[in-house]
This record gives structure tokens, sequence and C-alpha cells, in this order.
């Protein structure tokens, strides 16, 4: 006898319907397949569902039993499939109704007592049952809050024997309502940088125009401190941001069960001994990376000049279009990448550069391959560059600086500015910039990203227009000697 249970893949972020087709044949040598180009993971879901079924006392088919996974040109990744392979086998066996069973989807993984396991990617498996029309999914207890933002109404079962239970009609788990909001993460706060007036400065253009910093100078300065801060200035993801960056934490299976809706802006700090992959995406299964996991919030590349050149360049593609792209012979996946880059660096390899009371022991040889680590087309995707020198004790021993709260209210304000005026520069203003890119020079690329700043600058300032002031802050962060 044949049965179906539906369940999806996930393809980069997008759901594909999978058919999972149960024949028993009673009559035939006991033998158990899964056909349908299944992984490893998925492959092994043999001894998993076998011992699963034995464990819900029920009875494991007798006789030659097939699992097809339709379409079979479809790689079917991880474990995911145990559920919906269980539930069409007991339909097979007649031991569960084919009727309710084709009313649902199903997804999650068994454990060998039968119990059922989280996977990632359970919100695309939820909007792929949304759009066939079925109602509802059966799936493990932490992801039925993740499933619930979908849209469909989540089965949560703990155990095999509580779906078979449920769809025998013998059971009615309690639907799970849309999960609450998530309580916004305690972050380090901003007043715990002492002096640094010009940094903080940075980093608030940086937090209102989203763009990108770059903060370079002698070790011990506070650089990295003040690159962990910036979270705790940005508002809070809007609905469709939340979702978006929701459906990639989904993916990588990041989310936290009791809070699936992500609302902070995420932020990322990958170690320098990353991989390509790890930080663009990719790898076997294609993976979103670091740069969509950081979508709509932080990348922070902490000693920049560490990272392998390779995993910087790979990066240029997503800073330009906010995209990652990855094409394999598994198919190809596109992820949103559209961050902001933050990163700090040292002036030289020994790090005694820019550092007054100390001497640079680098030679020529060994300063000129650090720099070179750092094409100038990265460089220059960088808005604000900024020294940030060794201060003073005086700067040490002030009061403590402002707070986040306080420079966030601003930033949000500049933010609704925006989005909202038109901001032009005056003449003035434009004069400059055009006097700037011959002097300094600028590509193109550069003036736009002076130009954006300087809005950014004046948005925070309050007025109607971009100034020449404006545009001369702006410049000024762009200048190169920070890294000559
Ligand atoms: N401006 C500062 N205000 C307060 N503490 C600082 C400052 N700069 C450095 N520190 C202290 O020094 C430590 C190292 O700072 P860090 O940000 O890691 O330096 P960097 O990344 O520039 O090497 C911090 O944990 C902090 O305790
Ligand atoms: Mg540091
Ligand atoms: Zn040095």
């Amino acid at each position: 006898m044949l049965a179906r249970a539906v369940t999806h893949a996930v393809v980069g972020l997008e759901p594909r319907r999978v058919e999972v087709e149960a024949d028993v044949h009673e009559t035939g040598l006991p033998a158990f397949a899964i056909v349908g180009l299944p992984d490893r993971a998925c492959a092994e879901a043999r001894t998993r569902v076998r011992s699963g079924i034995v464990s819900a006392e029920l009875d494991f088919p007798r006789g030659r039993v097939t699992v097809n996974l339709a379409p079979a040109g479809l790689r079917k990744e991880g474990s995911g499939y145990d559920l919906p392979i269980a539930l069409a086998l007991l339909a097979a066996s007649r031991q569960i109704p084919q009727g309710e069973l084709s009313r649902h989807a199903a997804v999650g993984e068994l454990a060998l007592d039968g119990r059922l396991r989280r996977v990632g990617g359970v919100l695309a498996v939820a909007e792929g049952a949304r759009r066939l029309g079925l109602e509802r999914l059966l799936c493990p207890p932490e992801s039925a809050p993740e499933a619930a933002l979908a849209g469909v109404r989540p089965v949560p079962v703990a155990h095999l024997a509580e779906a078979v239970a449920y769809l025998r009609g013998e059971l009615d788990p309690e639907a799970v309502e849309p999960p609450p909001e998530p309580e916004p993460a305690a972050l380090p706060d901003l007043a715990e940088v002492r002096g640094q007036e010009r940094a903080r400065r940075a980093l608030e253009i940086a937090a209102a125009g989203r763009q990108n910093l770059l903060f370079a100078g002698p070790p011990g300065t506070g650089k990295t401190m003040l690159a962990r801060r910036l979270p705790s200035l940005l508002p809070p993801l809007d609905d469709a941001a939340a979702l978006e960056v929701t459906r990639i934490h989904s993916v990588a299976g990041l989310l936290a069960p009791e809070q699936p809706l992500v609302r902070t802006p995420p932020f990322r700090a990958p170690h320098h001994s990353a991989s390509t992959s790890a930080i663009v995406g990719g790898g076997p299964g294609i993976r979103p990376g670091e740069a969509s996991l950081a979508h709509h919030g932080v990348l922070l590349l902490d000693e920049l000049a560490e990272f392998a050149r390779p995993a910087l360049e790979a990066l240029r593609q997503p800073l330009e279009d906010g995209v990652v792209s990855i094409a394999r012979a598994a198919g190809r996946a596109v992820f949103p990448a559209r961050f902001q880059l933050v990163a700090t660096m040292n002036l030289c390899p020994c790090g005694a550069r820019g550092d007054g009371s100390a001497i640079c022991s680098c030679t020529a040889q060994r300063l000129a391959s650090y720099r070179a680590k750092l094409s100038r087309a990265l460089l220059d995707r960088f808005d604000l560059v900024v020294a940030v020198p060794r201060p003073r004790a005086a700067e040490l021993a002030a009061e403590p600086s402002e707070s986040s709260a306080a420079v966030a209210e601003r930033v949000a304000l500049a933010r609704s500015r925006l989005a909202s005026a038109p901001l032009r520069r005056t003449s003035d203003a434009d004069a400059l910039l055009s006097r700037a890119v011959d002097r300094l020079p600028l590509s193109g690329r550069g003036r736009a990203r002076v130009a954006r700043t300087a809005r950014t600058i004046a948005a925070l300032a309050g007025g109607e227009e971009v100034h020449a002031e404006h545009v001369a802050e702006a410049l000024a962060y762009r200048s190169p000697q920070e890294l000559a």
C-alpha cells in the first residue's frame, strides 16, 4: 500500500514542496530503502525512524519498505524528514488514517526513543505549508512558536506516539499562540568608554546612517570596546526586517525557542580565522554565512588585517549589492546580506604605530605586506575611517561619558529625518564636494559615500539642508592619512 506525507526542503531561504511517498510490500523480502537524493543525515533516517516507531509501541511495517522523496532531483538535507517519513510509513501500514495526514505538513528529527528534536529552517517549512493551503504543521514543541510566525497552526508533538494519537483523533494538542515580542537584551553601554570623543561621534554617525566604520590605532585604546557598543545605539527592527532576519536565523538554527522573532538588529563578530564560506556563506548544504546572519545589523571584523584576504575580498559583493549569491552543483541560492560593516585594526603588525609613547619595530617589508592585505577597493567601502589614539590620563579619569540611551535617541531622530526629508546640499556644500573629488582624489563611489555621510551629519544636526560644514566633517573621515 502507498501513502504520502508532505514536507518542505529549504533551498537557500525558500521552501520547496517535498512529497514523502512510502510503499510497503508485505510479501516482499524485508528491506528498508530511502530514495530521492537524500544526503547522509537524511539517509540515516532509516535507523532513527525504525527505532522511533518501535519505541512508540507501533509496528514497523513488515516486508519491503521503500520511501521516495519527490522530486528526486532536489537534494534532501538533514534530519527534518524523519517525522514525515515515519508518518508516511505508519499510514502505508494503516496505523494512522491517510486522510487526516494529508491535511498536515510535518517536520522534525526523531530521537531513537521516539522523541522529537528541533531542526533548523522550520519557519520556511511552515511558510511552504501555508502557501499550499495546509492549515497545520506537526513539529517539535520547541519549533512551534517559530512555525506560528508563518501563519500556520503548529501542532506541537513531543513524541512520535503523540503525533500518532493526534492523527487518530485521540489527542487535541492546544494550538500555540503566536509568541510574545522578545524583551530587548541588555547590551554593553557607551557610558563605559572614557574620552575618545571623535570615535564616539563617528559611531553615532555610523549608527544613524547605517554606514561602514573602521577604527584604526594602537592596541588597548578601546577600539573593540567602541565597536561592540554600536548595537546599543540602533533602533529595533521593523516588522518586515524582523521577519527577514528571523528567516535567515531559522535556517541557521539560531533562533531561541522562547523568542523566535528577531527584533534587535543582529550583531555578528566572526573570529579572524573564519573561512571564506563561514563569512559569506556556502559550504556543503549552502548555508548562510556571517554576512547574511548580520543582515539588517552589524558585522564586526575585529583585527581586520588578520583576516584571510580571500574572505575579505568575498565581502565586496555583499557590501555593494546587499546580497550573497552562491552557485553550486546542488543549485543556486541568494541570501540577503545588507549589513553594516564595522572593523578595527592596528596601524602596523607590532601595534606601536600611532602611539606617541612607543616605537614601531616593524620592517618596511612587514609593514607593506600588512597593508597589502587590505585592498584599496575594500578600504574604499569604509565611509568613516577614524584614528583611535591612546587616551590621555585626564580623559580616563574624567566623568562617565554619555550613555547609549541618550545617543540612541538622537540616532532615532536622525533616522526619521533621513526617511522623510530630502536634505539637499546647498551650493556651497556642492562646491566643496566637487573640489574634494579632484584634490583627494575621490572615486565615484567615494564621492557618493561622502555625500551620504554628509546627509547623515545634517540629519543629526536637525537642519533642512546639507551645509558645507557637514560635507567638511564627512570628508575628514575619509582622510587616507589615518592609514598612511
Ligand atoms: N577609552 C576607554 N575607556 C574605558 N576603558 C578603556 C578605554 N580604552 C581601553 N579601555 C580598557 O582597555 C581594555 C581593552 O580595550 P579594547 O577595546 O580591547 O582595546 P583595543 O581593541 O583598542 O585593543 C578594555 O576592556 C577597557 O577595560
Ligand atoms: Mg581590539
Ligand atoms: Zn610596528
